[in-house]
């Protein structure tokens, strides 16, 4: 790189439609240039009052620590592990793909004993399953992720906290392929300690880890014996800059949150109900053309999640040529497997502001052309199909 011959910062334009992040709306883009203003402005102490009360009304939540932790969402899990656990503590996992993974990882780099659930990958975990594990190991936390990002599977939430009480466990969730597409309801499931992401359903960019934790949760973290082994995480310091005392910790990232301000209003705009129902109807309509076309999803219809849809990729297609093919001709950014699933799957992301009807029906369109530059066999009908869809709701 020669620094002194850069030029101005020109990112293209793309339909982001994979894994995430997904589109920003130009609202959130403009909040993010606005005025930088100091930490401890009292304007700012405002928004850090009302960002607090947007993201409890998403999570559906009373809890006092409800926050954006500083990092992406990584950050977030991270968090709740760090805070929670102190080493032997026993954890229950629930592994479905890479983000189940990544928990077990995480948690076993604090010490703690961890109990795998696993499902095969593009299934749900199966709650006998994680009864049986829950009561015999009488862990600490049982953790789950509620949208697997990597298989496109939404874990069914019924149940969890009954089993969490059998076992005398916190429950813990990431909800960061979740928040802001479908319902995330966190004191009604009796949810411990939960995560998320901004780059996700809420469309705002990366960078920010919604966060929150139970009455039950703060009380694990005030009768720990050992100090929180990561001093930027610890959240008994890191609520002492958001509630009353408005102790310094670390600068906050001002502008993250007035955009992550912007990214919530307007999902309060548009209303929680409405909106999980344009990510179920634009994901209704998507599997619609993509069957029509004769492609097949990998995960069954009863537990699909809207906000991430893995497609299965046909017998002799070249799919990483298939992507670049979309980004490339069609601005159309689509994500790859992982893992065991790498060249299997690709990952179509719906997700906030990139979730519309538009999308759908040009990303279909283009993947028709894509595959049929490969010669792959498809099906007439597909756009017949996706408007049938939204026709009929
Ligand atoms: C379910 C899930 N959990 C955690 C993460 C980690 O978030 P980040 O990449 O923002 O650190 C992701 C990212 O894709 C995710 O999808």
């Amino acid at each position: 790189v020669n620094i002194n011959d850069l030029k101005t910062l020109d990112p293209p334009e793309r339909i982001l439609m994979g894994p995430g992040p997904s589109n920003v709306s130009p609202r959130v883009l403009a909040a993010l240039g606005a005025p930088c203003i100091g930490h401890l402005d009292p304007y700012f102490l405002q928004v850090m009052n009302e960002t607090q009360a947007l993201l409890r009304a998403l999570f559906q939540t009373k809890n006092g620590l409800t926050i954006p932790v500083s990092g992406t969402g990584s950050a977030g899990m991270e968090t709740c592990f760090v805070n929670l656990i102190e080493p032997g503590d026993r954890v229950v996992i629930g592994v479905g793909g890479v983000f189940g993974t990544r928990m077990t990882d995480v948690a076993g780099r604090l010490g703690a004993e961890v109990t795998t659930v696993e499902a095969e990958w593009g299934r749900a975990i199966d709650l006998d399953d994680l009864r049986r594990a829950a009561v015999t190991k009488k862990p600490k936390i049982i953790a789950l992720v509620h949208a697997e990002t990597s298989t496109g599977v939404r874990q069914p939430v019924e149940g969890l906290r009954a089993i969490a009480d059998e076992a005398g466990a916190l429950l813990l969730l990431d909800t960061v392929t979740s928040l802001g597409g479908i319902e995330v309801a966190i004191d009604a499931w009796g949810v411990d300690a939960v995560y998320s992401g901004t780059q996700k359903c809420l469309s705002c960019p990366p960078g920010l880890s919604p966060l929150s934790f139970s009455d039950r949760a703060m009380d694990v973290l005030k009768k720990r014996k050992t100090k929180v082994p990561n001093w930027y995480l610890d959240m008994s310091m890191v609520a002492d800059y958001w509630g009353e005392s408005r102790k310094y910790h670390h600068t906050a990232p001002v502008n993250m949150i007035f955009a992550l301000r912007e990214a919530l209003r307007l999902i309060v705009e548009e209303g929680f109900s409405k909106r999980f129902e344009r990510h179920r109807k634009n994901h209704r309509a998507l599997v619609a053309g993509l069957e029509a076309l004769g492609l097949s999803m990998l995960v069954a219809a009863e537990n699909r999640l809207p906000t991430l849809n893995a497609v299965i990729v046909p017998p002799g297609v070249d799919e990483p040529k298939v992507r670049q093919g979309l980004l490339a001709d069609y601005g159309i950014e689509i994500g790859g497997g992982l893992g065991t699933l790498a060249g299997k799957i690709w990952r179509v992301g719906l997700m906030g502001h990139s979730c519309t009807r538009r999308n759908v029906t040009w990303f279909v369109t283009a993947l028709e052309q894509v595959l049929g530059a490969q010669g792959a066999a498809l099906r007439p009908g597909a756009q017949e199909a996706i408007s049938a869809v939204y026709r009929a709701s």
